[in-house]
């Protein structure tokens, strides 16, 4: 385990619980236990009805579907038969009534600029996109990479792939020219949407730069779109490099929205493992589209005037879903930042608060951390008396943290929605519903309608008390269908440890005597640094294609603002390691892998601590990373001596 221990006995300790007031449960989506309760128990006994009838009011279709589901998990397949189209479900919808001129993005770049797109603007702009996509050649079932800052032209670029069929595989801008290659290869990407640049912290990202380098290395890649945002210097090379805004000079804004199949691949998102190249999960249309369009109404208890706004970048899940697909459906005004939360200074999020009078704010724990150690006189330079309802995501949030956010940027008033999901899950799983569920700090509380948990042993059987393993006992619509080309590897990594009977994705997790979850991390060799994922296995490959690194071991260990921080051992092949060589480790990795992988701590070890077999002892690596003493066996080590000189290098 990777340590839940920590986060155990923290969480024992609260007794805190915070039910929603009447006031918010009066008004609330889903306004009471019996509501809940009652729907949670039908989708439980009877998931084809549930699902059946909120797929048919809540999404529009094209052609009605003949099967609500079909096939066991992990095969199952959602509304088969039907046809329908996530750019129309999250646009055209809109069009022809009050919602055609409200605002659908509110944007601000980071150096200040705005720019608002109502429904109706955000659509003209993505049929004409889509009619660029067709101009290039590419077609429904392409697969398209977007590496992009965080501006309305990446919403534009999802939805107009979403238009014409076309399988979107996103990018996160932090990750490198080397991600990109593999990423483009992975998915044998047809065309690639990025930027010039974007901002963040007052510093130009050269994404056109790492687009560049990571083609030398994607012969599948035939064209490249950009799109102009800094003004920086690019290459643009003839006849594969096209500007964004010429080529929507050529295009009308006429391009009905192709009718798809429900189970037409909607996006392939990357995401680490523990072992092997990062996996690219694939989710579906009306599945996906109707499990972010139903979960977002529940948990963010979307009002027809609110303001919401999810700091995530689009290029995690939580973007995908919570800020453009969820958001969209349901004709929401979604708030979208370009930048940092410390630009110009530590007030910029509670500025943007105020300053469009935001009603529910979602972001991460890390975040949240960061916010604490800046300090209070920063929101409280600002009227955050908006605020209606907070939520948090990526990570097990502290109880301490949870309070600030709770007494700070709460002002003691607004129900926290701590949501537990991940990249495969699609949407939202574990929740408090914010009208019903008393919350407890560091608690995602239970599961929403539709998803049946457990809690059980290394052999499946469900564990009463203390932690175990939390699995999926039921499928669900918005879970992924596969990884991209890979479908063994599917199987294997989220069934096969139950023979098929749950979803296993790696996480431990305890239940209370009130059926609460106490989600407490990875199991696995991955680490969560800052709220997203690494393989401490993708670090060490970085770190071993280094030209004087003979072996790696990396390791998570409990950092104060990230969560977790990244600790490598590295065995080198010449000299012993001097802070410069460190240094060009850590640079090494970062571009490797990208900015978020840049390892915190490195030590060079004569040689890394082994069993007599050869298996390295991560256990003990974790203990001297976190600076504990060394706990349990050490009596397989080949060499005992080695701990103490791991140790020293510090
Ligand atoms: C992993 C999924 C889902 C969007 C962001 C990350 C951890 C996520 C919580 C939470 C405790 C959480 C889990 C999960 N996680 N939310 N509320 N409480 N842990 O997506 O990169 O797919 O990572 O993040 O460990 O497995 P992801």
């Amino acid at each position: 385990m990777n340590d839940p221990g920590k986060n155990i006995e923290s969480v024992l300790t609260e007794n805190r619980q915070f039910p929603p007031s009447s006031e918010f449960s009066a008004q609330a989506n889903i306004g009471s236990e019996q509501q809940y309760m009652e729907m949670w128990t039908k989708a439980k006994d009877d998931p084809s009805g549930f699902w059946g009838e909120l797929a048919k009011e809540n999404l529009d279709w094209f052609q009605d579907f003949d099967t609500v589901m079909e096939g066991d998990m992990p095969e199952t397949k959602w509304f088969t038969g039907g046809k329908l189209n996530a750019s129309y479900q999250c646009l055209d919808r809109h069009l022809v009534g009050p919602r055609k001129n409200k605002a659908a993005i509110i944007w601000e770049g980071e150096p200040g600029d705005q720019r608002i797109l109502t429904y109706q603007q955000l659509h003209h702009e993505v049929c004409k996109f889509a009619n660029v996509l067709k101009n290039l050649g590419c077609e429904t079932g392409d697969r398209v990479t977007i590496y992009m800052p965080m501006v309305p032209e990446l919403a534009i670029a999802m939805l107009a792939c979403a238009r014409i069929g076309a399988v979107h595989s996103i990018i996160f801008g932090g990750f490198s020219a080397d991600a990109i290659a593999d990423r483009n290869n992975d998915a044998e990407s047809k065309l690639v949407i990025t930027a010039d640049g974007g901002w963040r912290r007052g510093k130009e990202i050269p994404l056109k730069a790492n687009v560049d380098a990571g083609l030398e290395k994607s012969p599948t890649v035939e064209k490249v779109v950009v799109y102009r945002r800094t003004g920086g210097d690019v290459t643009m090379t003839p006849d594969r490099d096209y500007w964004w805004h010429e080529l929507m000079d050529d295009v009308d804004a006429d391009c009905p929205a192709v009718e798809l199949d429900s189970e037409h691949p909607l996006f392939i998102l990357y995401t680490s493992g523990s072992t092997g190249k990062p996996k690219g999960v694939l989710h579906t249309t009306a599945g996906y589209m109707l499990g972010t369009t139903m979960t977002s109404r529940w948990v963010f208890d979307y009002k027809e005037d609110d303001t919401y706004w999810c700091t995530a970048d689009i290029g995690w899940i939580t973007g995908h879903s919570y800020i453009t697909y969820g958001p969209l459906s349901n004709g929401v005004t979604s708030v979208m930042y370009e930048g940092g939360p410390n630009w110009p200074d530590e007030g910029r999020f509670w500025q943007l608060v105020e300053k469009y009078q935001v009603n529910i704010f979602y972001t991460a724990p890390t975040a949240i951390r960061a916010f604490i150690k800046w300090g209070d006189q920063f929101p409280n330079q600002y009227d955050l008396s908006s605020l209606r309802l907070l939520g948090t995501v990526g990570e097990p949030i502290n109880p301490e943290a949870w309070m600030w956010y709770h007494k700070v940027i709460g002002n003691e008033k607004c129900p926290i929605v701590d949501t537990w999901w991940q990249t495969e899950t699609g949407g939202i799983m574990l929740s408090p519903l914010p009208g019903v569920t008393p919350t407890k700090p560091g608690s995602c509380t239970k599961p929403l309608p539709g998803v049946v948990p457990a809690i059980v042993d290394e052999e499946g059987n469900p564990v009463e008390e203390g932690g175990g393993l939390l699995v999926m006992t039921q499928p669900w619509p918005h879970m992924l269908r596969t990884l991209y080309g890979d479908h063994e590897r599917f199987v294997d990594v989220y069934f096969s440890k139950f023979n098929g009977k749950y979803y296993f994705a790696g996480d431990g997790a305890r239940l209370d005597s009130d059926g609460y979850y106490w989600v407490m991390g990875r199991v696995d060799d991955v680490l969560n640094v800052s709220g997203h994922r690494l393989s401490t296995m993708e670090v060490e490959s970085a770190l071993v294609a280094h030209d004087n690194v003979a072996e790696a071991a990396v390791v998570g260990f409990p950092h104060e603002l990230k969560g977790e921080g990244i600790c490598c051992f590295v065995t080198l092949k010449s000299g012993d390691g001097s802070d410069a060589e460190k240094e060009e480790l850590k640079q090494h990795v970062r571009k490797q892998i990208g900015a978020i992988a840049t390892p915190d701590k490195i030590k060079i070890a004569p040689q890394l601590p082994k069993t007599r077999s050869g298996k390295i002892m991560r256990r003990l690596l974790r203990d001297i990373a976190a600076g504990r003493d060394v706990s349990g066996d050490v009596t397989t080590l080949e060499d005992a001596g080695i701990l103490d000189k791991l140790r020293e290098d510090d």
